[in-house]
């Protein structure tokens, strides 16, 4: 038996699509527990590149079954579209459903999250304006649209009539355009039609893959540093991207979980506002955005890129429980005489913390680095630990130290073989 679930251990962005699309090879099932279209996962398979907003990460091999399951919120209108697109592309699509539970993240969520943002003038979220913040308030609030309810016209009616009417209310504090009931209504149902053949009550699938041992993935969206809950609050997403809620998103008891895999990115970025200590505004912080082409693969945004951040690592540890970890993007760090990781911060008050303070003190605060020599050599060619260059596996276990958990996976290259897969790698 293994339920794996594969986690993002800094800001987002880490390479969990790839790392997922890559462990998806052997697995029966891929579930998404969280998050909605503001996802952008790559995968690379030859020539192809695909931009994975909210279909899980299996859908590449077509034995998978591919799951949106509870946690998520779903933009149907962006789903149809990416399941057009994949088809196109000529993947079969006929193995991905979503849960009958997962909220549906409306048209007026979507104008809301934009309105809300707007009105935070110098102190906004940089969301991906997908809807995702109103659409989770919503089901907090008990006034949700769930994914079942487009099918029932007669309990959707209710339903919408209640949303709506707040949505309405609110977006007129906002000065914006009223929705209408009939229009939103229409839409609901042709929704509904055309994904009717996908919206299941996933209970039955993954209890019974879990009882009959089969390979279940759950794939995390973001990071840890967007956690709502442990992440740079106010500037987080309106989920928990970490591995407890993992099973919860999915349906999963507590002990079902057996690996718990966080990616590390080789250094960090991030988009969207907020504490990121390690930011660099000089030549080194072009460098990773042109050499790791740092560009959302949702927004196309320019990532915001620093230095490796420990505390942040260590943090995303101890919250997640890393059995291990994925480190990515190692060829991008191929040409550097020489790199920095921070492994402490000091406070304003001259205090050394090797924990992340909360956010308006994270936002004051100084990293403090240990430099770390180059090998200034190609890898991306490179499929075995044993051939990597000395001063590279140094900079891995330091890594691994940091993290407490061993290394599984060192990516070299966006591409799906682009992969040094490894046992039993640590730091001290
Ligand atoms: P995710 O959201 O965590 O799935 O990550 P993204 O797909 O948003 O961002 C990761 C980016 O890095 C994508 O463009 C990937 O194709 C690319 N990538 C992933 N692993 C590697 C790697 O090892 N080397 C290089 N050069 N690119 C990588
Ligand atoms: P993946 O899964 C990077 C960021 C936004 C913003 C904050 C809240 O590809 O790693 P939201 O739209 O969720 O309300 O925005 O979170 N953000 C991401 N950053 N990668 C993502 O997804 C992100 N999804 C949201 O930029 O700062
Ligand atoms: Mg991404």
């Amino acid at each position: 038996m293994a339920v794996k679930t594969i986690i993002g251990a800094q800001w987002g962005d880490e390479g969990k699509g790839r790392v997922v699309d890559y462990l998806a090879q052997q697995a029966d099932i891929v579930i998404r527990f969280q998050g909605g279209d503001n996802a952008g996962h790559t995968v690379v398979i030859g020539k192809a590149i695909f931009k994975l907003h909210l279909v899980p990460s299996g859908i590449f091999n077509p034995k998978t079954t591919n799951l949106i399951n509870t946690g998520c919120v779903v933009n149907p209108e962006s789903l149809l579209q990416e399941i057009a697109n994949l088809e196109e592309a000529g993947i079969n699509t006929t193995k991905l459903f979503i849960s009958d539970r997962a909220h549906v993240v409306m048209p007026y969520h979507r104008i809301l999250d934009g309105l809300q943002e707007t009105s935070r003038h110098d102190k906004a979220i940089g969301t991906t304006k997908r809807g995702i913040g109103p659409a989770y308030a919503d089901k907090a609030a008990r006034r949700g649209i769930r994914m079942g309810d487009l099918l029932k016209p007669v309990w959707l009616k209710e339903r919408l009539s209640v949303a709506l009417e707040h949505a309405n209310r609110e977006i007129t504090h906002f000065d914006g355009n009223q929705i209408s009931f009939d229009a939103m209504y229409e839409q609901c149902q042709d929704w509904g039609q055309k994904l009717s053949n996908r919206i299941i009550d996933p209970t039955i699938i993954v209890r019974t893959a879990y009882k009959a041992n089969k390979t279940i993935l759950l794939e995390g969206q973001l990071g840890a540093m967007r956690d709502l809950d442990w992440g740079i609050y106010p500037y987080v997403t309106s989920s928990n991207p970490t591995a407890t809620y993992a099973l919860s998103g999915a349906g999963l008891p507590h002990n079902a979980l057996s690996d718990v895999i966080g990616v590390v990115k080789a250094y960090s970025t991030a988009v969207g506002a907020g504490p990121f200590p390690t930011e660099l505004a000089d030549s080194n912080g072009e460098y990773l955005r042109e050499t790791g082409n740092e560009y959302g693969a949702t927004t196309g945004r320019p990532r915001r890129c620093g230095w490796l951040d420990g505390v942040a690592i260590r943090h995303a540890s101890w919250l997640n429980g890393f059995t291990a970890i994925a480190i990515t993007k190692l060829d991008v760090l191929d040409d550097l005489e020489s790199m920095q990781i921070c492994t402490h911060y000091r406070l304003p008050n001259g205090e050394l913390v090797g924990h992340m303070p909360d956010t308006p003190i994270l936002e004051t605060v100084v990293p403090i680095y240990e430099t770390w020599r180059g090998w200034q050599q190609p890898t991306t060619q490179i499929r075995e630990w044993a051939n990597l260059p000395q001063n590279a596996k140094h900079y891995l276990k330091r890594i691994s130290e940091l993290a407490q958990a061993p290394i599984i996976f060192v990516s070299v290259g966006a591409e799906r073989d682009s992969i040094i897969t490894i046992k039993n790698i640590k730091g001290k």
